[in-house]
């Protein structure tokens, strides 16, 4: 199984602080952004890594990342996609990288809480067709909202006006090599893009879709309110454990008094 981390994109909802960097590279908190999602798939095993970029800084992400050795990676792969044709379209580059191999792919702004491990050897024993993690949020209408039949995913509804249940799709998929296929015989939505939503519907379709409910939290940080949420989680994480290796310490210390 391989990692794709999909990082392209302009980045316009966080203007003007996209103006001269690309979104991912910002920081949340004490790391940029693109740390998150590498980190939640080398956490997760896997050790093989393209990360698809895009726009004007491109250049930059191989200035700070390298070939993944602060990951404890021996490679990193890297590759370019031109505008902003949608998430579909930016995992299409993923194709020849991926050789025929399922595929654990990461959106560039989504970070979560805990290890997505469990859910990809859950993927890996299922063998063929897709995998989701849902997660519960008050504001349903951002994202790809899942209409759920008893414990079936039916539809799912990309930022919908009147969404259909409180269950979103988190940017965490699952997929096997019959993506490519899918992605194929896509056509631009409304907006211009190729939707990830639509290639989700098609695995529903064909009943090849399972799902996990993403335990922790989890947010994306596309857009300045969810910028700051995401650095304020992060921190909270941090000084938690920050001080609960201070608590473990602690008899140690006085030990030595
Ligand atoms: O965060 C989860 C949500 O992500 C899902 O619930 C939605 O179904 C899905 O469409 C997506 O919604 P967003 O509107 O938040 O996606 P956005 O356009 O902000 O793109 C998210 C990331 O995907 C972005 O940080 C980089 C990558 N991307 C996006 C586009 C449009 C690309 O690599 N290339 C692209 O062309």
């Amino acid at each position: 199984m391989k990692g794709v981390v999909l990082a392209g994109g302009l980045g316009k909802r966080l203007e003007p602080l996209t103006r001269i960097t690309n979104k991912h590279l910002l920081p949340i908190y004490d790391q940029p952004m693109i740390y998150y999602p590498i980190r939640t798939l080398v956490d997760a095993g896997l050790t093989e890594i393209l990360i698809v970029t895009g726009g004007a800084h491109a250049g930059e992400f191989l200035r700070l990342l390298g070939n993944g050795a602060e990951f404890g990676l021996k490679h990193l792969d890297y590759t370019y996609q031109r505008g902003e044709g949608g998430i579909a379209e930016a995992l299409s580059l993923a194709e020849h990288f991926a050789a025929g191999q399922p595929l654990v792919v990461v959106l560039g702004d989504n970070i979560v809480e805990h290890s997505i491990r469990p859910y990809v050897e859950r993927f890996a024993a299922q063998g063929q067709g897709a995998r989701l993690l849902l997660k519960e949020v008050d504001d349903p209408w951002r994202f790809g909202v899942v209409k759920l039949s008893g414990e079936q995913i039916v539809r799912i509804e990309e930022k919908p006006t009147d969404p259909p249940s409180r269950y979103v799709v988190t940017g965490i998929y699952m997929y096997d090599a019959t993506v490519f296929d899918i992605i194929r015989t896509l056509r631009p939505s409304g907006r211009g893009e190729l939707e990830i939503t639509d290639v989700n519907n098609t695995y529903i379709d064909r009943g090849q879709m399972r799902y996990d409910r993403l335990e922790g939290w989890w947010t994306d940080a596309g857009l300045p309110e969810t910028l700051y949420r995401a650095a304020t989680l992060v921190r909270e994480q941090r000084v938690t454990a920050g001080e609960m290796a201070l608590a473990h310490e602690a008899p140690k210390r006085q030990a030595c008094v």
